[in-house]
């Protein structure tokens, strides 16, 4: 069937019988859904002018309003292709494909801008390529002024939620892997052409790009195999840093602009975790610091009075919410905290701009309290589900094993926030996910300890990063068993620490030949050797 998107008038063949929102994925298409397609968060949304003839799904009766439905729209996740077909992206899609045609038109006509020195100030972008987000962050190079950042679902998540299931896709056939390197690159160059026009600058400014990535990430924007990083000892074809150009990759930079990857540091610890080893300065610092990258995959840093030792376990999805049954993003509508006290739920969400927040509660009966207003929850994301976990622990709704009271089964769960027919839900099964992933890097941490023969105690600072709100409650990532009990105030949650390290050698405030001289310094533990892991872990997996 042939399916045209408008308004940037991409026409895509479709089988008849495929998923709208998964389909138009498939060809770099994204419509803003933050569920991956599970009918719940209601932001897929887009307008369908011909081939609308089946009925309105339940998830799209509840989610979509009555004159949205007598307007065409429609949920994506929930429309399947029948016949030929229009649909009309709106919002800040409609912006991003205006950015498509007038680049090419700027393109037409000036050619070399740089070199007829029409281009007045510089740009470059920081990217960070995460298996559930990429994030990218812009630059002015002239005045090393941050611009701005925005940030996007990797759109491989299609092909699996978590590194090995992406491997175990890419593996199957040659062909694999190349979509999945046009994917993401399609992807950072999406996201540049986005930033370029909400920022008026002229793609051509754009002259220099540094990528920091897992190191799967990695291999699949290069289009290398990730053969070798499915089975021990997890190897990867190479971790040096690649210097390539911009239309290597199809970036729309400017023509002669280089675009850096960074290199990794062994199959599962990528240059992310180098760049968040950059923007601490974990090589020269003095004590010992551990520093701790919650992502699909956690990745830990030991740093000795310099000495660099890390390790990476596998986390899976939770943290970043992709898993859960209403998990989500740190974007808008995401619970990112959660209190429990004097018989209410008090829960607070993530506001439409930039750090604001709004506050709902619910009284134990289910009972919302107070105004409820356009702006409602849709589901949680990292820094909520650790919060929800630390409150219901201190509130004898669920004990140290993670067993939820008073109910018995796995189909049990907790209602955080509940207003008519829409509600936020925390499930025994969510619960269990998330203990696993902090069982995981609660081990990784001990066994780097051990290895450094250190004890808790000897640490001076605990850095954590990863795609949580800002506002992660440090005290209660500890009450749940994620961090080691060290003093509050000598741990500091510093954000997309990959990002800040990309920067800076964006910036040159770390040249590429120190960059790749630290990466072959790191010492390696590969946890999936060690004979202690298993008996570890079941220390670490309670509450
Ligand atoms: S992606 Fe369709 S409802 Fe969330």
């Amino acid at each position: 069937m042939l399916v045209t998107f408008l308004p940037m008038n991409k026409k895509i063949q479709i089988n008849a019988g495929s998923n709208l929102f998964h389909a138009a994925m498939e060809n770099g298409i994204d419509f803003g859904g933050v569920c991956s397609g599970n009918r719940t968060c209601g932001k897929c949304k887009a307008m369908i002018t011909k081939g609308n003839n089946r009925k309105y799904s339940k998830e799209e009766r509840k989610l979509l309003t009555e004159e949205e439905r007598n307007s065409g729209i429609r949920l994506t996740c929930c429309f399947t292709i029948t016949e030929d077909t229009c649909v009309i992206i709106s919002g800040k899609k409609e912006k991003q494909s205006q950015v498509s045609r007038k680049e090419d038109k700027i393109e037409d006509s000036f050619g070399n801008l740089l070199t007829n020195s029409l281009a007045k100030e510089h740009y470059g972008i920081a990217l960070d390529i995460g298996t559930t987000s990429v994030a990218v962050r812009l630059w002015n190079l002239d005045r090393k002024e941050f611009i701005d950042e925005i940030s996007t679902k990797n759109p491989q998540s299609l092909y699996g939620a978590d590194v090995i299931t992406r491997i175990t896709y890419a593996n199957s056939s040659g062909d694999n892997v190349r979509r999945l390197a046009y994917l993401i690159r399609e992807c950072c160059n999406t996201l540049l052409l986005r930033l370029s026009a909400e920022h008026n600058i002229n793609t051509n400014q754009i002259e220099a790009a540094v990528i920091t990535a897992n190191t799967t990430m990695s291999h699949l924007f290069l289009g290398k195999s990730v053969e070798k990083l499915a089975k021990v000892p997890f190897q990867g074809i190479s971790y040096e840093g690649v210097k390539l150009k911009a239309s290597d990759v199809g970036f729309q930079m400017h023509p002669n602009g280089q675009v850096y990857v960074m290199p990794g540091i062994a199959g599962h610890v990528g240059s992310d975790t180098l760049g968040c080893i950059l923007a601490k300065d974990l090589n020269h610092a003095k004590g010992n610091h551990l520093l701790v990258d919650i992502g699909t995959n956690g990745e830990i840093v030991l740093a000795k009075e310099g000495e660099l030792m890390v390790c990476s376990t596998a986390a899976g999805p939770a943290f970043e919410g992709a898993s859960l049954h209403q998990g989500m993003r740190a974007i808008e509508g995401a619970i990112s905290k959660v209190n429990i006290r004097n018989n209410l739920i008090e829960v607070e969400l993530i506001g439409p701009e930039k750090g604001s927040a709004l506050t709902y509660s619910m009284n134990r009966n289910g009972k919302a309290v107070g105004e409820i207003g356009d702006i409602y929850p849709i589901g949680i994301c990292g820094s909520g589900v650790i919060e929800a976990i630390s409150e219901l622990l201190n509130n004898h709704i669920m004990d140290e094993t993670g067993r939820l009271l008073g109910q018995e089964g796995d189909n049990n769960y907790v209602t955080l926030w509940k207003h008519h027919d829409k509600e936020v839900i925390l499930t025994q099964k969510d619960i269990r996910e998330l203990q696993l992933a902090k069982g995981a890097i609660y081990t990784g941490i001990m066994l780097l300890l051990k290895e450094a023969e250190l004890s808790n105690s000897q640490l001076n600072y605990i850095y954590l990063a990863g795609a949580f709100g800002s506002n992660i409650d440090l005290k209660k990532a500890v009450h749940i068993g994620l961090l080691p009990p060290i003093e509050p105030d000598r741990i500091n949650y510093i954000g997309n620490g990959a990002l800040d390290g990309a920067s800076k050698v964006l910036l040159g405030q770390i040249s590429k030949a120190e960059t790749e001289s630290i990466s072959k310094k790191i010492k390696h533990l590969e946890l999936a050797l060690c004979k202690e892991f298993q008996e570890e872990f079941l220390k670490a997996v309670n509450f």
